[in-house]
């Protein structure tokens, strides 16, 4: 028996930040589950290392784009240690990178297989085509109309709405791969039970599909994309990035290299789970499944998206918005096994999570702190204490049953089914990836445990020596409980479940007891135990903030808060000034990364003049299905005039009368014929960028300023 799972290669232009953390932790604790079953895997996880984002991030950087890749590889592998993620701490077996030489050998006979292939339909799978479009570098895609907004200059070109970065304006001879074939094949695919979980993304990636597929251009000509692998017998020509990077995963365990393939092994572990966030679930459940249909590989053993950690005003994390969690401010503050368990309880199976630091404290507080932790040192404080550090009998003589009975204390019988049913269930949802739903099955029964204790009250029991057994069985269920919640709970936190397990004596390795095979009463009577240490120190809240603010690295909490610079390295930091290779001691992070993206301060804010308008006339502009054209009242003499790409949700008979907030001082445009004198303020909500207008709740007199 074996299992692989994978997390995505992440870009190597930019530094990690929680929600790359996150997809390591969640396949990590994947990984030491199938581990801990005795299920022989292989976890991967590493960095995406081609294509024109990084050579542009390597240019901003003075770096070749090696040595870029290099650089934010440095920076993982410090980080992956510091978190427990790596080989050395049970982690992931094989940290992928794109630029190894056996990738490019494994990349290269897919890309042959596939050229050789023909589709279900009996076409070429690939051919040589024409492409000319709009192309994001930070997306490394092509972006359609509505996944781009339209420049505010004449001739300047549009930007793309999830990087607000500009788009490169691409028109070249490009390899296709005849997607539009594959479209039957991939619905019969998805008909496969959990090959696409959630549910939710099942259905969504089914319409997709089922709405017609679109050709893709798998190649760039050389001369505007050189950092990646050549196509094979056509090197003026590079592998499309995604083409390249999804091939990782078979590379990895040695498709197309012998040596590889001799060290890891493809039929060993062949298929995967691959586990991803839903922003990049299309590459993995479209294209990905369509090339290995090509070239006649087996299909992964399933895909699971998760949600997206957004901040706690609900925005996407990333970036360009300045709002992520670092990852060196999260690793100073929190214990390991606090964040692994934050993150595994509080992301619902497929929903998106809100990550703030002050949810985290609280759970720390609340469920790690005051239950698990609580339960554990007064359990075992009281073993101690009551019955010199051995532990007790659990069992009840007919004679005391019913004075243990009055005073609370659980039949056995029903305490056993008790946790072996919320064992079943735990793992069963674990095998379903719900992981939060999960650990509530964990924290019922410290629960009960903790109930019974406070029922039962040890402390009075013991001032009477005729209530011996009772206080001897309250204690043996509680301690036999916390046995089996250090072998469940191991894979999420296994620092504290190894911690608890050894203070309860046992000497055996946790990482390594199968859960199927627990025994309620295995629990070695007369073991001495150990000593009693604080597992989770409670953190006060107040003082805790008030440093993470001051490390600037509360973005996220706050987002007005001012950051003026990228924070710098310093002791104890998950990457110290060393990692740099130009010693800059500068903390590479987003300005490092993304393009045109700095922090602004308020007086950046204030050349903005954001006005309170009411719309006077709305209409739609004839051939123009996305456009309306809008008059606005801001205060001025006469209204403005304003042309918003909103038609597609909003009838203009309803907005007349609306009061909205306009961009006041952007400079003119013409837009099919028309001036367009402002623009409107709207969110930008779904994947499919669908505009809500901003509005007030109260009453606001034309023309206010916002500030
Ligand atoms: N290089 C591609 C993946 C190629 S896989 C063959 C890529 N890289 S990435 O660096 O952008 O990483 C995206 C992934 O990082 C997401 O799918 C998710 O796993 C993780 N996350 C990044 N931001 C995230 C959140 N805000 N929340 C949760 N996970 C996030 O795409």
């Amino acid at each position: 028996m074996s299992y692989y799972v994978t997390t995505p290669i992440y870009y190597a232009n930019s530094l990690p930040h929680l929600g790359h953390l996150y997809t390591m932790l969640v396949a990590d604790t994947i990984a030491r589950s199938k581990r801990q079953q005795g299920i022989e895997t292989f976890f991967l996880t590493g960095t995406d290392e081609h294509g024109i984002n990084i050579e542009r991030a390597a240019q901003r950087n003075n770096r070749s784009p090696k040595e870029q890749a290099d650089y934010v590889v440095s920076y993982y592998t410090k980080m992956t240690a510091a978190f427990g993620l790596d080989t050395a701490h049970g982690g992931y077996d094989i940290f992928m990178r794109t630029t190894n030489a056996f990738h490019y050998e494994g990349a290269s006979e897919l890309w042959r297989r596939v050229a050789k292939a023909k589709t279900p339909k009996g076409n070429d799978a690939l051919y040589k085509g024409h492409y000319e479009g709009w192309f994001c570098a930070a997306c490394a895609s092509y972006k359609t109309e509505d996944e781009y907004a339209a420049a505010s200059e004449p001739g300047e070109p549009p930007t793309c709405l999830v990087h607000e970065t500009k788009l490169d304006r691409v028109s070249e001879e490009s390899y296709f791969f005849r997607l539009s074939d594959y479209a039957e094949a991939l619905l019969e695919l998805y008909e496969r039970p959990d090959f696409v979980r959630p549910e939710a993304r099942r259905n969504e990636v089914k319409s997709f599909v089922a709405g017609g597929l679109q050709d893709l251009s798998v190649s760039r000509l050389k001369k505007s994309v050189s950092w990646g692998i050549p196509v094979p017998d056509d090197p003026n020509h590079t592998m499309y990035v995604w083409f390249d990077a999804l091939s990782n995963y078979i590379t990895a365990i040695g498709f197309g290299n012998e040596q590889q393939n001799r060290a890891v092994g493809f039929d060993k572990f062949w298929p995967a789970q691959h586990v991803m966030g839903k922003d990049i679930l299309r590459f993995h459940a479209v294209y990905w499944p369509a090339f290995l249909m090509a070239g006649g590989v087996e299909q992964p053993r399933g895909i699971y998206a998760h949600g997206m950690w957004v901040d706690p005003s609900g925005r996407k994390m990333s970036k360009t918005l300045g709002n992520t969690v670092e990852l060196d401010v999260l690793h100073k503050y929190f214990s390991i096994d606090a964040i692994r368990y934050f993150c595994l309880r509080e992301m619902v199976f497929g929903q998106d999570g809100r990550f703030g630091y002050e949810n985290l404290i609280d759970r720390t507080n609340s469920d790690l702190a005051s239950d698990l932790g609580n339960l554990s040192s007064r359990t075992l404080t009281m073993i101690h204490r009551y019955c010199e550090g051995r532990i007790p009998a659990g069992t009840i003589s007919d004679e005391s049953r019913l004075a243990a009975k009055r005073a609370g204390v659980e039949d056995e019988m029903a305490m056993s089914h008790f946790v072996l049913h919320a064992r079943d269930e735990f793992l069963r949802e674990f095998d379903e990836l719900a992981f939060s739903r999960a650990l509530e099955d964990m924290w019922s029964i410290v629960a009960r445990a903790d109930k019974m204790i406070s029922d039962a009250k040890p402390w009075d029991l013991a001032k009477d020596a005729k209530q011996r057994e009772t206080l001897n069985a309250v204690l043996y269920r509680a301690a036999e409980s916390l046995r089996w919640l250090c072998v469940l709970l191991y894979p999420v936190m296994p620092s504290a479940a190894r911690e608890i397990y050894k203070q309860l004596g046992m000497d055996k390795d946790v990482s390594k007891i199968d859960p199927r095979g627990l025994t309620w009463g295995d629990l070695p009577v007369g073991q001495t135990i150990a000593e009693v240490k604080p597992l989770f120190p409670r953190i006060d809240k107040a003082k805790t903030m008030e440093q993470i603010k001051q490390e600037a690295g509360a973005g996220s909490q706050e987002p007005e808060t001012e950051r003026g610079s990228t924070p710098t390295a310093k002791e104890g930091a998950v990457v110290g000034d060393s990692a740099s290779p130009q010693g800059s001691g500068q903390h590479a992070t987003e300005a490092d990364a993304v393009p045109g993206v700095t922090r602004i301060d308020i007086t950046d804010f204030a050349k903005v003049d954001l006005r309170v308008g009411e719309v006077k006339t709305a209409e739609r502009i004839p051939k123009a299905d996305k456009l309306l054209l809008i008059t606005v009242d801001i205060g001025e003499e006469k209204p403005r005039q304003i042309l918003a790409g909103i038609a597609q949700y909003y009838e203009p008979e309803k907005l007349v009368g609306r009061k909205i907030v306009v961009v006041a001082n952007l400079k003119p445009r013409k837009l099919r014929g028309y001036e367009s004198q402002g623009m409107l303020l709207a969110a930008s909500v779904g994947e499919e960028g669908k505009p809500v207008i901003a509005t007030f709740a109260e009453d606001v007199p034309n023309g206010a300023r916002l500030k």
